[in-house]
Parts: structure tokens; C-alpha cells; sequence
């Protein structure tokens, strides 16, 4: 569900602030009763209409990427570097990215204009599987792993359990490749994470978002979700809500 006046502004009916005045001078109706009330949520079924013109709500779009190193997870940049959605010239959709990779980060991002599931997939209560494969400094050993899956404490707050497995480990390199999966998605996480045990990332990839994986995809590919799969992702969102 999404704040009614978020809905307008993305239908392009006015800015944000524009909308809330429609709204509180009972221009807006939903389901054809008047909202003056800020705040009240709306889904993708229900019928919004400003002075009896039903808002035109674009098709919602669902992508996976295979987001390249050095881009930005955005749709704008104020110092104009590459963003993800420059790789979807030809998509009419407003579409945008669903959480975000670092700029050095590759893997799997997903995008759509689908604010409800967005949201949805956003919040932490709902813990999405997100599995990352981590190339880091020095020889990883079961002690540190135990460390990161039982949780670190990074920014003064303990991360929540992961699972955690290496890959390989090259002494002569001093190198270990790490698979950690992890259902937060807080900022810098992974690399803040194996900060905190002492073994620093030199590369990362998100290899796979809850049941979606980047076969086919090479960096910079993208697809369209299948309907399974949206219909996967947000059952997987809805079903693992700690709060029911
Ligand atoms: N964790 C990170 O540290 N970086 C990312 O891009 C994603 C998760």
C-alpha cells in the first residue's frame, strides 16, 4: 500500500505538495468516497479518481538487472554518472530500483514501478533472502564465519543471523571468496559486516534476491520478470511478516 498523495504524484496528476492540497479540498476520491485526510493508504486495485477523472495508473513493470560495477542505483545523478535505469532507454514505465547496490557492487537489482511490492520487499520485517558472493582480504576461517552468522554489531546495532560459507580460499593471493546470505538490507551491510571480523571486501555481486538468480544475465543484461515470479516475490514478502 502506498500514501495516497505519493500515488497522485507518480501519476504525474501534480507534485506532491499539489496533491495534498487536492486531497485536503476533497478533490480526491477513492472508491468513490472523498479522502480529505492525509495519509490514507491505497493498493493497486483501488479506483482513484481526481474531480471524477480516474487517475491514469501506468502498467506495472517488474525487471531484473545484472547492475554493472560503477554505476549508481538511482534514476538521477546530480553529478551526472551513469544510474541503472540508463540501461532501459526504450522502457516508457517510471521505473526504479528496489533497494540498492553500492556503485562498485554488481549483481541482481531489481526494478519496477510497482511502489505497493517495492515497499513491500523493502521493509525488514519481511526478510527477503538476499545471497552475495564476496571476495575478501586475508584466509577466512569457520570461527569468523560463525561470527558473521550469528551477527556483528555494526553501527552500534547487532546484525541479524545470516549464513555464511566459503567458496575458496588462495594463501598465496591471501584471498577468500565467501557466500553470506542475508534478509536486512542495511546500507554498506555486507562490507560492514566483514569489516567488523577483520577480513575487508575487494569485490562483491549479489548473486541472487530471494528465489531469483542471475542465470542468463551477463553485467548490464536485464529481463522482464515472469508472473511466477512476481507472484513468488510477494508471497515470500507476505508470508514471512514477522508481525502476523
Ligand atoms: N552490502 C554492501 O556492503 N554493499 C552492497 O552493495 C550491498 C550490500
Amino acid at each position: 500500500m502506498e500514501r495516497l498523495q505519493k500515488v497522485l504524484a507518480h501519476a504525474g496528476v501534480a507534485s506532491r505538495r499539489k496533491s495534498e492540497e487536492l486531497i485536503s479540498k476533497g478533490h480526491v476520491r477513492v472508491n468513490g468516497t472523498v479522502v480529505k485526510e492525509m495519509g490514507v493508504l491505497v493498493g493497486n486495485s483501488d479506483l482513484i479518481e481526481v474531480d471524477g477523472v480516474p487517475i491514469y495508473r501506468e502498467e506495472p513493470v517488474y525487471f531484473l538487472l545484472n547492475k554493472p560495477r560503477n554505476m549508481i542505483t538511482a534514476v538521477s545523478d546530480d553529478k551526472d554518472r551513469p544510474v541503472v535505469t540508463d540501461l532501459f532507454p526504450n522502457i516508457e514505465q517510471r521505473i526504479y530500483p528496489v533497494g540498492r547496490l553500492d556503485y562498485d557492487t554488481t549483481g541482481a537489482l531489481i526494478l519496477t514501478n510497482d511502489g505497493e511490492l517495492s515497499q513491500l520487499l523493502m521493509h525488514p520485517k519481511h526478510q527477503i533472502d538476499k545471497t552475495y558472493v564476496a571476495k575478501v582480504k586475508g584466509m577466512i576461517d569457520r570461527k569468523s564465519l560463525n561470527r558473521l552468522e550469528k551477527g556483528v554489531v555494526v553501527e552500534g546495532k547487532k546484525t541479524a543471523p545470516a549464513k555464511a560459507k566459503i567458496l575458496s580460499a588462495d594463501r598465496s593471493r591471501d584471498i577468500s571468496m565467501v557466500e553470506l546470505t542475508i534478509h536486512e538490507g542495511r546500507n554498506r551491510q555486507v562490507k560492514n559486516m566483514f569489516q567488523a571480523i577483520g577480513h575487508p571486501v575487494e569485490k562483491l555481486k549479489r548473486e541472487s534476491y530471494g528465489t531469483l538468480t542471475l542465470d542468463g544475465l551477463q553485467p548490464g543484461e536485464w529481463r522482464e520478470l515472469k508472473t511466477f515470479e512476481i507472484y513468488q516475490l510477494r508471497n515470500a514478502a507476505t508470508q514471512n511478516d514477522t508481525t502476523n
